[in-house]
């Protein structure tokens, strides 16, 4: 007969079981993840010449994880094309974000060429007739780049921490570290202590920024569209975000697992107390990119560059960072519903001159352990066009173009 004891177990072990089973489901659990396979395809050096190039790219920070990219690789170099179709539709309904990842991937893939050992060129919107055409970066003979670049091997570890964070404040020097760059025409970053009477400011609103986009239906369905919760859907587009790079402690992530996908309200109720109860008050700096044309596209991609390379210096200077960009984001959408511009005028509290708008915010701090790596499509899913690149590059080689 069998026992209570057994039976425990028996029913234990089932539950158990389906927690696992529902974990893997979502990509909690099972290694060798082809959708993480890009990450060690940059890592592991195996790509060569300009493809080095793309592989560092497809691993930047893009909006909800959407990697609006594709590239046309030659022998003389790399273009960068913007996918429209990639987007977040009323959560970025300009498209500003969509740019701000193509100038993420377009920074990478300039440090990267210091790992290919040729000098490089970036050209920004290199073709009026086609705005889509977002970058050319063009490659001088082997041996003629600088040295590598000392931010190579952040590449493949800077990862959005979504969790909770020491907390406290940060050594001068540190912050220094952070913005430790040349600078990117027409782009600025504020800094404010978490604890300063700015912090609070920015705290408060970006909070409200959260509560409001949680009530705009249409911002939390075209967010939801990006959520992965079944492991066949990363697995197949490897791209969006996953339970896994939320920020919830593996045992929640575990137990939230066993539940059936949640709908885009009950994300946007969970979104709003992870970021009011845990994101911000565990923050040691908030931070903005700002420019006076958040809309044009050159800025859009410069301030993708910055945030690309900010995330990067505090990767190597030990700290983690997470966009919270709530208050960029609703500040669109009321411009695109033509309704007062209330985020707008509140936003000009954080700002010494309110030439300068808000187009990227940020925290940054401490954590106890490291952000997971989130999805990628690798190189060989992000190529087309390749004739575009020859047949272009030969053009200006046959117009007398030197490097
Ligand atoms: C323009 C832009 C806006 C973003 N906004 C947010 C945000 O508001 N909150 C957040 O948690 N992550 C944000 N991210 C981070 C992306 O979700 C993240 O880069 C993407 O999921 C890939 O993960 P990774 O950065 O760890 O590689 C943003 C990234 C970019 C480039």
């Amino acid at each position: 007969m069998t026992s209570r004891r057994q039976l425990l177990f028996g029913a234990g072990g089932l539950a158990l079981a389906g927690v696992a089973g529902r974990a893997w489901q979502q990509g909690l659990l099972g290694g060798g993840n082809p959708a993480l396979a890009a990450w060690d395809d940059w890592s592991s050096g195996r790509l060569v010449g300009p493809l080095k190039l793309v592989g560092a790219g497809v691993l930047a920070a893009s909006p909800h994880n959407s990697q609006p990219w594709s590239f046309a690789v030659g022998r003389l170099g790399v273009d960068i094309f913007e996918v429209p179709g990639r987007n977040l539709g009323a959560m970025d309904p300009f498209g500003r974000e969509r740019l701000a990842g193509l100038g993420a991937a377009i920074h990478n893939m300039a440090l990267a060429s210091t790992a290919a050992g040729r000098a490089a060129r970036v050209r920004l919107l290199p073709d009026p007739g086609n705005p889509a055409h977002v970058a050319r970066i063009l490659l001088g003979p082997e041996g003629s780049g600088p040295a590598p670049h000392p931010l190579l091997p952040f590449i493949g570890r800077r990862h959005t921490h979504r969790g909770p964070w020491r907390g406290g404040t940060l050594a001068d020097a540190r912050m220094a570290a952070v913005l430790n760059f040349p600078a990117f025409a027409g782009v600025r970053v504020a800094l404010f202590a978490a604890g300063s009477a700015a912090g609070q400011r920015f705290a408060a609103l970006t909070s409200d920024a959260t509560a409001a986009i949680v009530a705009d239906a249409a911002m939390m369905a075209d967010s939801h569209r990006w959520m992965r919760h079944e492991r066949r859907d990363a697995d197949r587009l490897k791209d969006g975000l996953t339970l896994a790079t939320a920020g919830v402690s593996p045992w929640l992530a575990g137990l939230a697992a066993l539940l059936p996908a949640p709908s885009a309200a009950s994300e946007g109720d969970h979104w709003l107390a992870n970021t009011r109860d845990q994101q911000l008050p565990t923050a040691s700096l908030f931070g903005l990119i700002l420019t006076p044309t958040p809309h044009d596209r050159r800025s859009a991609l410069l301030v993708g560059s910055a945030w690309q390379r900010l995330h990067l210096n505090a990767t190597a200077a030990g700290l983690v960072a997470q966009p919270l960009n709530q208050l960029p984001e609703i500040i669109d959408r009321e411009a695109q519903l033509r309704q007062p511009p209330r985020f707008a005028r509140l936003a000009d509290a954080l700002l010494d001159d309110a030439a300068w708008r808000p187009s990227f915010a940020f925290r940054l701090g401490l954590a106890d352990t490291p952000a997971p790596p989130a999805l990628r499509r690798p190189v060989s899913a992000v190529i087309g066009h390749p004739a575009r690149m020859e047949w272009e590059v030969e053009q200006w080689r046959a117009a007398g173009g030197a490097f």
